[in-house]
């Protein structure tokens, strides 16, 4: 059974992205911190519509083969291993017929678009590189952020797909563990559109799994093999604009969209490149085309 716990605490961002005190605090004794206001509506609704431009420049189509379930395995995988530095477009599982065709418009069968537009696309590049984010992390205690991964979630009407409890560490792993995330609603997210919960104060658990890369091969090796107890989860629900942090062990997940309203969102990651970013982990990126921190 899940269950609320107390009041999910909540704070308006700071003008300049400094974290005041019960900020900290806050963060340290949940391993999330919500704060609303980082983008505004205006802003969303820009952010969206190049979304709208990205998908209507993607031909699904040319990319068949990957998104084909009865090839699934090496065409899919291999679409995803090299994305690490690319902008690709992932499918909704249940949009998409054996033959890699879709059953829907694109626009509505999109589950995520990955995983460097903070690199390479011109609207979502410098938004990720916001000043004021770089004083947040600072505050997060990350000594030398780099930004190793963005993604577009779209969690589509009627079909967008929950994701299940994990730790984002799990992916995206350093030593010691420094990852944070930083999910932006780019629309209204409550528990009718698929909004995130949360274990508050669970990252301070072990590790659990770690998704590991050998060659091209991905295998999910299992640290701790007990399931995720769920008593105390909160729903993350928030306004439009609001950044939400997520410290890299604190166990959290979304729930599918099977109602008509749509529940974007932007993902971005940051490491401390003073930790160590390990070789096996999916994500790789070429010795010329390095992680870049706030100001490279
Ligand atoms: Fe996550």
């Amino acid at each position: 059974m899940s269950g609320e716990v107390g009041a999910v605490r909540r704070f308006a961002f700071p003008e300049d992205g400094r974290l005041d005190a019960p900020m900290r605090a806050s963060w340290r004794r949940d391993g999330f911190l919500i704060l609303e206001g980082f983008a505004t509506r205006p802003l969303c609704a820009l952010l969206r519509d190049r979304v709208a431009e990205l998908i209507e420049d993607f031909d699904p189509a040319a990319n068949r083969v990957a998104f084909s379930a009865a090839t699934q395995s090496h065409a899919s995988e291999a679409y995803f291993l090299d994305s690490g530095d690319k902008v690709r477009f992932f499918i909704e599982e249940g949009a998409v017929g054996p033959d890699g065709r879709l059953d829907r418009d694109k626009a509505l069968a999109i589950n995520k678009i990955g995983h460097a537009l903070h690199d390479l696309d011109p609207i979502f590049g410098p938004f990720s590189r916001d000043p004021r984010l770089a004083e947040t992390c600072a505050d997060l205690g990350l000594a030398d952020p780099a930004l190793v991964q963005s993604m577009v979630i779209c969690k589509p009407p009627e079909i967008g797909g929950e994701v299940l409890t994990h730790q984002d560490a799990t992916f995206l792993h350093t030593d010691p563990q420094s990852v944070v995330g930083f999910w932006l609603a780019l629309e209204d997210a409550d528990r009718g559109n698929g909004c995130l919960f949360a274990l508050p104060g669970r990252h301070r658990g072990p590790l659990k799994r770690r998704f590991r890369r050998e060659g091209d091969d991905l295998r999910m090796e299992l640290l701790d093999p007990s399931p995720w107890m769920c008593d105390g989860e909160v729903a993350l629900e928030v306004p439009e604009g609001s950044l939400v942090a997520l410290h890299g062990l604190l166990p959290h997940r979304s729930g599918p969209n099977l109602g008509p309203r749509p529940r974007m969102a932007y993902a971005l990651h940051v490491i401390d490149r003073a930790a160590t970013w390990s070789p096996d982990n999916w994500l790789r990126r070429r010795a010329d085309d390095p992680f870049r921190g706030f100001d490279e």
